[in-house]
């Protein structure tokens, strides 16, 4: 094993790893993804069961690749050369340039969503709600959506505007502006949401939204809902692909692999619980379904500020704020496809960001609605947008997670694991290490493969 320190730049401090990583985390994940997840899977026991996998097979894996990238200060590819690993470790960082994409497909389509969103508020289309009774309005902002991301012309608009911004930011290669947009704004974002949630909890439904949310009844649990749990907690916390190995490759030296990766988890499971607080209550007490699926988070939203003092301008914030937390996520997103054509294929940056927003835009259209112009087209019983979703988080980031976890359980060597992990000895957690390689070891690729085997009907229980 080498101990290749070489002197590649770092994020500047601890505070700055936790925020540049949380970044990563926080994004439409947390507000978009996890509300409309826990409405189409029963609620409190989804929740359950995304929060264990989060603790046994989540954090396990975040901190292998903290651990893989700091311990090379390398690319997800190049990092295997580094550790001397046979070629075939090098599959984890080719299948993660391919999630990124799959993953960008569609996400570019939601944020494109999100800042037509910005552009509806700013032009006042929600104004018309406070004058509405309830299931007027639940009605109007319903309609609204489905003309928003049905249309022929304007999803497609706002999606390659979506995919531009990443590309220009990524070009200009802004990384301390990124890092100061991040820090300044993620605070914001919380701010905002926890209005929202008080708002929320003095609405009607208040109390039947949060027993849905936190009430476990797992008669609501299916086998694909476990495997989407799973695959949510790789999405959430950007697992499986590689971006953690690249970001741990800028940590700092003194960074607790351990702590970080418990302080990411647990912030942006708050932040998760936060948007379904303010979400759920508005679905009960304006008699919505909660497994209204993609859209349920536009359908929402623009009924929590509706009857209140400086609605419309909360609004704009929220909507706002949500597209600046997609944006850094897409950075993070794109950045790891960009790194690969640099690095391992010899291109120049410029050459690899228009490649990259290429084939985003070029496949990722065909994702822009359910319901739009491709929305009739179904391989394996799935449109496009639920498919890119489907085989990228069910599929690829759990094969990934698995991948990573005997690599660094069985593969890598133990005295440089333990090593990188106690921060050369300086920190006193030789009991937690053992404890981590076998969790490692044992418990996270033994439940990765038994969700799995269920999920596809291989075993039942
Ligand atoms: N974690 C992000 C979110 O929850 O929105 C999505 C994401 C970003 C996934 C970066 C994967 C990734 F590499």
């Amino acid at each position: 094993m080498v101990d290749n320190k070489n002197n590649r730049e770092t994020f500047s401090s601890g505070l700055a790893v936790f925020f540049a990583t949380l970044g990563s985390a926080v994004g439409l994940g947390n507000i978009w993804k996890f509300p409309y997840m826990v409405g189409e899977n029963g609620g409190g026991a989804f929740v359950l069961t995304y929060f264990i996998c989060v603790l046994l097979v989540g954090i396990p894996v975040a901190v292998s690749e903290f651990y893989i990238g700091r311990s090379t200060r390398k690319n997800a590819v190049g990092a295997f050369d580094v550790l001397k690993a046979k070629p075939f470790w090098k599959s984890i960082g080719y299948m993660g340039v391919l999630s990124a994409l799959f993953i960008m497909f569609f996400y570019s389509s939601v944020a494109g969503w999100v800042f037509s969103y910005v552009f509806k508020a700013i032009k006042g289309d929600f104004l018309s709600l406070a004058s509405l009774s309830m299931e007027e309005a639940a009605v109007n902002v319903s309609s609204q959506f489905d003309i928003a991301v049905g249309g022929s012309v304007s999803p497609f608009v706002w999606q390659i505007t979506a995919v531009a911004i990443v590309s220009i930011i990524i070009l200009a290669g802004v990384k301390k502006g990124i890092e100061r947009i991040t820090k300044t704004l993620l605070p914001l974002l919380f701010i905002l949401i926890i209005i929202c949630c008080i708002r929320a909890l003095t609405l009607e439904g208040a109390r039947q939204g949060l027993s849905f949310l936190f009430r476990p009844d797992f008669s609501k649990l299916s086998a694909s809902a476990v495997l989407s749990a799973l695959g949510l907690a790789f999405f959430k916390l950007s697992l499986g692909m590689g971006t953690m190995i690249t970001y741990g490759s800028y940590f700092t030296e003194k960074d607790n692999l351990f702590a970080t990766s418990a302080r990411v988890a647990l912030s942006d499971s708050i932040v998760s619980l936060l948007a379904g607080t303010a979400i759920f209550p508005v679905v009960f007490t304006f008699g919505m379904e909660p497994g209204a699926g993609p859209g349920l988070l536009f359908k929402t939203i623009p009924l929590v500020f509706s009857k209140i003092p400086f609605g419309n301008l909360l609004l704009i914030a929220f909507f706002i704020l949500t597209s600046i937390a997609a944006t850094t996520a897409m950075l993070s997103l794109v950045e790891v496809p960009v790194a690969f054509f640099i690095e391992e294929k010899g291109m120049s940056r410029n050459k690899a960001v228009i490649l990259t927003s290429a084939l985003i835009l070029i496949i990722g259209l065909l994702t822009v609605h359910p319901k739009s112009v491709f929305g009739n087209v179904v391989i394996a019983g799935k449109g496009f947008f639920d498919l890119f979703d489907y085989l990228s988080s069910n599929i690829m980031l759990p094969i990934g997670g698995l991948l990573i976890s005997i690599f660094v359980g069985y593969v890598t060597n133990k005295d440089h694991l333990s090593k990188e992990l106690s921060n050369n000895g300086t920190l006193n957690n030789k009991g937690m290490i053992k404890f981590f390689i076998n969790v490692l070891r044992y418990l996270t690729p033994a439940l990765l493969v038994i969700v799995f085997l269920n999920s596809i009907g291989i075993i039942n229980f």
